[in-house]
């Protein structure tokens, strides 16, 4: 098998390991940006005299032409293609011959993997956070629809208080907002250029990397070759941000799929997103969310992979690095499948108000209650004694709070008076809740215009720099 570094081997690879160490089953993937990297390189060693206009553009023509047989699918490997960048470089002397040996002149295939995954990030990403924004749309605009439906909220997984439906959804249009902001902040770090640096030690041949870094999109250049080729923190900091975006999205799965159990029943699922069962002739299974959910540890397994990877690795290169593409790729292709589901899921979910309404008990007004206390000068402390009592009262007579005699409640405090009544109502409870960020009608609708001056303010195609 001819290779590209042969010269000081006496003895072929053994088959099997060969095998186990070529990447080219999956960094095929980065065919097209390992190819623009090629020709960028090829320009800057033009520009340093290292290549003649004539060898510079014999080579670009020829990675012109394996770029479209990739393209085309046409691209045939050889069993001597090792990764990526040797398939190109192999072809690319089938198609112009010697010459092609010019253009892998002080570059190294550790400059050349770094660059190439980058590049790919940079393209890959935009397309993630439109999926994202496409979901907070989701989410906002049945925010709007469903603005006057009530249900229970929940701490501990126990009726807390009431709460606006909208707020529920609109509790995920923020924590994606930070997902969103926080691929954005990633973003900087990604774009930086490490082409030039070599295999560790940097470029012997006098190439301008601002230049180059300019040429192929980047922002700018990393400023240490031997960092350049071992650190893959920008990859961890994209995994992290999909490990956390895996977690939002994998509880709002279970939200939805607690409560479109018969037992809650405040959402119905539309029957597309979900499946029956070969055996039981009634069921309705949220597989949709169960496997968002699901896809939660795949992407936390994805960060956690390459943080072992990385971690105590010598300087400079190591081939352990290799490792890094497959759970990156990964990461990135499942968020592409879950992401449009979620949103789906979202835009068609039915919403069953009666039965939040049904499920909403008195003891969530209990807080009402104990505030009402408050404000007609009872310490917070002794209204919520004084509540939690009257809590026990109506437990101990069997009645809601609203059928306990007020002779009761005045033997439990003399600061209960007739009005005290009219506090336990669930839309009185909601609307008293008015400052910024709270469930009142208004403060919701606040929200929502917030909402929608976060989406206005980007178009979520493109991340601007
Ligand atoms: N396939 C390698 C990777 O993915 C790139 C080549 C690294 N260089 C080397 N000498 N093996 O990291």
């Amino acid at each position: 098998m001819s290779t590209l570094w042969g010269g000081r081997f006496q003895e072929p690879a053994d088959d099997l390991f060969w095998r186990f160490h070529a990447s080219i089953g999956f960094d095929i993937r980065l065919a097209q940006v390992d190819i623009r990297g090629s020709q960028a390189y090829a320009r800057a060693l033009q520009s340093a005299g290292v290549l003649t206009a004539e060898e510079a553009q014999q080579i670009q023509t020829g990675l012109e032409q394996v770029a479209a047989e990739f393209a085309a699918n046409t691209f045939t490997l050889a069993t001597s293609d090792e990764d990526i960048h040797t398939a190109v470089e192999r072809r690319l002397h089938e198609l112009i011959g010697p010459v092609a040996g010019k253009l892998h002149t002080g570059r190294s295939r550790n400059d050349q993997i770094a660059t190439d995954v980058r590049l790919w990030l940079m393209e890959e990403l935009p397309a993630l956070a439109a999926l994202l924004r496409a979901l907070q749309q989701a989410l906002a605009a049945r925010a709007e629809d469903e603005i006057d439906v009530l249900m229970p909220g929940y701490t501990h997984l126990q009726p807390a208080q009431p709460l606006r439906f909208s707020h529920w959804m609109l509790a995920y249009f923020w924590m994606l907002q930070r997902d969103r902001e926080r691929l954005q902040d990633a973003l900087p770090r990604v774009r930086e250029c490490p082409l030039g640096a070599g295999a560790l030690a940097g470029n012997a041949y006098g190439i301008d990397r601002e230049a180059l870094a300019k040429d192929l999109g980047f922002e700018g250049v990393t400023h240490n070759s031997i960092e350049s080729v071992a650190d893959r923190d920008y990859i961890l900091e994209v995994l992290a941000w999909a490990a956390i975006l895996g977690g939002h999205l994998s509880r709002l799965a279970e939200d939805l799929v607690l409560w479109s159990s018969s037992e809650f029943g405040f959402v119905r699922l539309a029957e597309r997103y979900t499946t029956g069962s070969s055996i039981m002739p009634q069921k309705r299974n949220p597989d949709s969310l169960e496997l968002v959910r699901g896809k939660a540890g795949r992407l936390t397994g994805n960060l956690v992979t390459l943080l072992t990877v990385t971690k105590g690795l010598p300087m400079s290169y190591d081939t352990d690095l290799q490792e890094d593409k497959e759970p990156l790729f990964d990461s990135l292709d499942t968020l592409a499948q879950v992401l449009p589901v979620v949103t789906g899921v979202v835009a068609t979910l039915q919403v069953v108000p009666e039965r939040m309404r049904a499920a909403l008990n008195e003891g969530l007004l209990a807080t009402d209650l104990a505030d009402y206390l408050t404000r007609r000068g009872l310490p917070f402390r002794q209204a919520h004694h004084a509540v939690g009592q009257a809590v026990l009262k109506s437990e101990q007579l069997g009645v809601p709070l609203s059928q306990i005699p007020l002779e009761e409640y005045q033997a439990i405090s003399p600061c209960f008076g007739l009005d005290l009544y009219t506090v336990l109502d669930y839309q009185a409870s909601v609307e008293a809740r008015n400052s910024l960020g709270g469930t009142s009608r208004a403060a919701v609708l606040e929200q929502l215009r917030a909402a929608r001056r976060v989406l206005e303010s980007d178009t979520g195609d493109d991340l601007p720099a």
